[in-house]
């Protein structure tokens, strides 16, 4: 099946296409590289040594989606073309809702021109806001979101259930994702963050290669049970596999939201050990205030996903550490070195 992967240049995107190549199926990408290169989808390539079409620019380029539509014949398409950085959408709301919904809005308009009616869209465990319980299931309250970032994600959620309540023959999968970390086990693709990692894991990562000092413990005055916050890491492989199992059951029209996690929620601290396990060294750590938004604890109940889709996380925390620091100590500077 040919399948557009909007963002396929990216971090979860490039793994995706290796896994759906892997199964069989032929991705097309498009990516205007704001926060990726095309080195990841040559590198993509080599894993899977098959070609990976790619088309270079902007999703809310309608002229482009229209050469794109016209030069293939799309079944499905997966759009994980967004900005994700939270902190940075606090400061630049604007870019973002632009960026993130205008992204959307033109698909969806390039899609329905080409009678294209199936998308994956990869939405987050950010729009379950503060945990209504834990751990959290589909059907738990959604909205709650404290930045534009999260929002944007939850406006998307619900532009797309519009889009299938009016047309009957859409398809639309939300798959609310929790804690994508590690890397493929090649060591050729990984996370390629820009500038100081936002993220827990990319900065243990880049403490343990020595360039940056220390990791900062957001809070250790939590009620979680070493008191740092608590979330559900998944590996970016068994993620990645989880959009092959999503375009390859979903048959039905409607809205399907899965949540993609792994169901087990570990801490800050328990990252770290994995880590320092993985790596072979002490990495340096010291305990700083909470950070501001932080929740104590969030962790999926992923058993819809296991029941409709076949589909469950199968690498635990030693993987995705391991694969962490194979791809972070083989591509110290990332994709540039
Ligand atoms: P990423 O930044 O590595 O990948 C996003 C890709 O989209 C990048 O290659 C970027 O260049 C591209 N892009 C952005 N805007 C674009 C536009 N207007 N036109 C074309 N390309 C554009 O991020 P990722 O971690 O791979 O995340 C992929 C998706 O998953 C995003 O939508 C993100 O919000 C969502 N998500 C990520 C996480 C996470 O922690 N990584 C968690 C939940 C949801
Ligand atoms: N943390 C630290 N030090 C750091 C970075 C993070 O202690 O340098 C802590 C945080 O306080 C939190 C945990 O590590 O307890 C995880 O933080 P991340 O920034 O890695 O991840 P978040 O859970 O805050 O958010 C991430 C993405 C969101 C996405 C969400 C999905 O940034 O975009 O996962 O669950 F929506």
């Amino acid at each position: 099946m040919k399948i557009l992967v909007t963002g396929g240049a990216g971090y979860i995107g490039s793994h995706t296409c290796v896994e759906l190549l892997a199964a069989g199926h032929e991705p097309v990408v498009i990516d205007n590289f704001v926060n990726s290169s095309e080195e990841s989808v040559k590198r993509a390539e080599k894993i899977s040594g098959k070609k990976i079409p790619l088309y270079c620019g902007d999703v809310r380029d309608g002229e482009l989606l229209e050469r794109i539509f016209n030069e293939n014949k799309i079944e499905w398409v997966i759009h994980f073309a967004g900005l994700k950085a939270v902190g940075e959408s606090c400061a630049k709301p604007i870019e973002y809702y632009d960026n993130n919904l205008g992204g959307t809005m033109s698909l969806l308009n390039a899609m329905r021109a080409h009678g294209c009616k199936k998308i994956v869209f990869s939405s987050s465990a950010t729009v379950y806001g503060t945990p209504e319980k834990l751990p959290l299931d589909e059907t738990c309250r959604v909205g709650d979101t404290t930045n534009p970032y999260g929002t944007s994600k939850f406006f998307q959620e619900i532009m797309l259930s519009d889009v299938c309540k009016a047309d009957g023959e859409w398809s639309v999968v939300l798959l609310r994702y929790f804690n994508p970390v590690g890397a493929h086990e090649s060591g050729l693709i990984g996370e390629d963050p820009k500038g100081i990692p936002n993220n827990l894991t990319p900065y243990i990562a880049k403490v343990a290669v020595g360039e940056l000092k220390e990791v900062g413990v957001f809070g250790n005055d939590y009620s979680t049970p070493d008191g740092t916050g608590v979330r559900d890491y998944i590996h970016v492989v068994d993620l990645a596999k989880g959009h092959v199992a999503a375009v390859n059951k979903i048959k039905t029209a409607g809205v399907h939201v899965y949540n993609l996690g792994t169901g087990v929620g570990y801490s800050v601290l328990d990252m770290i050990r994995a880590f320092e396990k993985a790596c072979g060294h002490a990495v340096p750590y010291a305990v700083k205030p909470r950070r501001a938004g932080d929740i104590a604890a969030c962790y999926a109940d992923a058993s819809k996903a296991k029941r409709e889709l076949g589909w469950e996380a199968k690498l635990g925390i030693n993987e995705m550490c391991e694969s962490l620091w194979n791809w972070q100590s083989k591509n110290p500077n990332g994709y540039r070195s």
